[in-house]
């Protein structure tokens, strides 16, 4: 199976943004990732729905919205109207994480639940057969083009295997720091779906870096 690719517009110039989306939407990307930042949460403010719109119209690839903010519950409805696919929420923001799954479904999306690189994967284990997708931070969420952390690899091969322990059918996506180094090492180790921000963005040909990936 090809590994699925997740551009994060994050990296993308912001002054072109149509242009940037005529790209993905060429592209052999699989999903368009968008992180969302409240400044609370993680130490930066990117984008927020005004962007996540316009984005949404002109994107035909299905969106994977990641929310680095806290109390994202408020936000399922709004995100389900914008016809987001996948919606990934911190585990480190969800004092009710359960129930913030069932609300993402019950809106009609996929639910994500993400990791910080400091949260080991065995707080899965009761979410596990919950959720579609476990989004590992292999950077400290709050900034592209930061450097990969090598503890991650370790992580996926233990969520892999809690994955097939449990029998759950939940897909591993990896954020941050993802290149030609990294990527073929954590697909190796179990991964699914890469998210690749600078890597794709700041690249001279980025449809053949997706279309490279997307190979491994
Ligand atoms: C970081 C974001 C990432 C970011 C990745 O907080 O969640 O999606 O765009 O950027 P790169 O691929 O440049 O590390
Ligand atoms: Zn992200």
């Amino acid at each position: 199976m090809a590994t699925m690719v997740s551009p994060s517009l994050l990296a993308a110039d912001f002054l072109h943004l149509e242009e940037e989306m005529d790209m993905i939407n060429h592209s052999e990307a699989d999903w368009l990732h968008l992180d969302v930042m409240d400044g609370v949460f993680v130490p930066n403010i990117s984008f927020g729905f005004p962007v996540l719109e316009a984005v949404a119209k002109k994107c035909k690839k299905p969106l994977d919205v990641h929310y680095m903010i806290v109390q994202p519950e408020k936000f399922i409805q709004r995100t389900a109207k914008l016809g987001a696919m996948m919606m990934n929420v911190h585990y480190e923001a969800c004092t009710h994480l359960h129930r913030i799954i069932q609300e993402i479904h019950l809106a009609g999306m996929k639910a994500g639940v993400t990791l910080n690189p400091a949260t080991p994967v065995n707080v899965l284990e009761d979410i596990i057969c919950d959720v579609d997708m476990v989004l590992l931070m292999s950077v400290n969420p709050g900034f592209g083009g930061q450097t990969f952390i090598e503890n991650t690899i370790k992580k996926v091969r233990q969520l892999r295997q809690l994955i097939s322990e449990r029998g759950s059918k939940a897909l591993i996506e990896i954020d941050g720091g993802v290149n030609h180094e990294t990527a073929p090492r954590l697909v190796e180790a179990g991964a699914d779906v890469l998210v690749a921000g600078s890597y794709v963005f700041h690249s001279t040909n980025p449809e053949q870096v997706i279309h490279d990936l997307h190979s491994l």
